[in-house]
């Protein structure tokens, strides 16, 4: 029994959006998913999949995205990400009831592994407010952008308290983290999401979005304060699982 991360599949059975142009990488990588996970991944493991699953608009749209999702081996729990807009946050337990005993939808509740809640949401960080000149330096600061991205922060933490109240309520004291935006924006070393990391103990959180070498560094990787940083972005693991616990 093993736990397994991958995030980004960016599938796209339905609609027409071809991945080629971001980069060899995605060179039929719907292929390079099934053959990793299948090979990684067994019947007895868990597979969470953090965001960006399709680029189907509505579940409609999603259904094939979703079907090879389901024919993976092993249980697949999913986090939304920023392009999951089949998937309105506040209508989960709609997607639980009509996937259960397939697919576990992550989002104002929690999984459980072995003795650990698997707790997480979509999380945000963002690329500005700030803008850089070519070498990086500061050179300036967009004050409404930094308000509106405090408000996605607080509106994603108060979800992501509540899947650890929720677990912790159920009893459990040991956590792994899911987030699909990385933890911390760029310059940052600290945020909101590595402050309740911290808080709860949280052995591990594990995120993905950054796509492309030049964005892999967004954020941290490796141990902070005790908690283990890692990105499980698709193109980052050319598509291969990222075991989080054996
Ligand atoms: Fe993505
Ligand atoms: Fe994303």
């Amino acid at each position: 029994m093993a736990l397994y991360a991958l995030g980004d599949l960016h599938l796209s059975f339905q609609v027409h959006k071809p991945m080629d142009s971001f980069g060899r990488v995605w060179k039929h990588h719907e292929k390079k998913i099934r053959k990793y996970v299948c090979q990684t991944v067994g019947p007895e493991d868990t597979l969470v999949l953090t965001g960006d699953h399709s680029w189907g608009r509505k579940l409609s749209e999603c259904r094939e995205d979703l079907a090879f999702i389901e024919d993976l081996p092993g249980r697949k729990i999913l986090l939304r990400g920023n392009h999951d807009m089949f998937w309105d946050a506040r209508k989960t337990d709609r997607l639980n009831e009509e996937y259960a005993g397939r697919l576990f939808f992550l989002q104002n509740n929690f999984a459980v592994y072995q003795d650990y809640a698997l707790v997480g949401t979509k999380g945000y960080t963002f690329e500005g407010p700030f803008y850089l000149d070519p070498w990086g330096n500061l050179t300036g600061w967009d004050e409404e952008r930094e308000a509106h991205a405090k408000k996605l922060v607080e509106r994603e933490m108060s979800r992501l308290r509540d899947s650890f109240a929720q677990a912790e309520a159920a009893g459990f004291r040991k956590y792994i983290m899911f987030l699909h935006y990385p933890p911390t924006s760029i310059l940052e070393e600290a945020s909101p999401f590595t402050e309740i990391a911290e808080q709860y103990g949280a052995l591990a959180v594990v995120y993905s979005h950054c796509h492309g070498e030049r964005r892999f560094g967004d954020s941290i990787r490796g141990t902070f304060h005790g908690v283990r940083y890692l990105l499980v972005s698709g193109d980052y693991l050319n598509f291969k699982p990222a075991l989080i616990l054996p």
